[in-house]
């Protein structure tokens, strides 16, 4: 029996920029997610190497926090049912070009980079990501 979970969910800069925010969160809402809290934030990069700590060894490190503090996002908490799993199969595959019709990054998303959205990707990493966006 699935639970009543929180995942992290972050409305990325290219789609705040094309003003996607109010369908991105349409999608949610549709698909029974409660946004339990939600800011609209700009970070500094410092910041985003922080968030993204666990990518650090990764060759698209720099240019991924780059990207995450070029301009203003939404962080949200995103409530349901087994919220973490289905915020990820909404959200579809990190490279929009394999993402499933009806995702929001099939939709929306420009590029592996510019993926429109960010998704916690376990029950563990949620709790981690909520604290750090919301921890006061
Ligand atoms: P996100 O779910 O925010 O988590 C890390 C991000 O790194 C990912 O979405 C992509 O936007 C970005 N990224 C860039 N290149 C890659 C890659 N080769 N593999 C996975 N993620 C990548």
């Amino acid at each position: 029996m699935s639970n009543l979970e929180q995942t992290l969910s972050i409305i990325k800069p290219d789609a705040v920029e094309r003003n996607l925010e109010d369908k991105i969160k349409t999608m949610f809402k549709n698909e029974g997610f409660k946004i339990v809290k939600e800011k609209k934030i700009k970070l500094e990069k410092t910041d985003a190497e922080k968030f993204y700590k666990v990518h650090e060894t990764k060759p698209f490190y720099n240019d991924l926090c780059e990207y995450l503090s070029s301009g203003p996002i939404v962080v949200m908490i995103l409530e349901k049912t087994g919220a973490v799993l289905d915020n990820r199969r909404l959200m579809g595959a990190t490279d929009p070009k394999n993402a499933e019709d009806g995702t929001i990054r099939k939709e929306f998303g420009l590029s592996i980079d510019k993926n429109s959205v960010h998704g916690s990707d376990s029950i563990d990493n949620a709790k981690i990501e909520i604290n750090f966006f919301f921890n006061n």
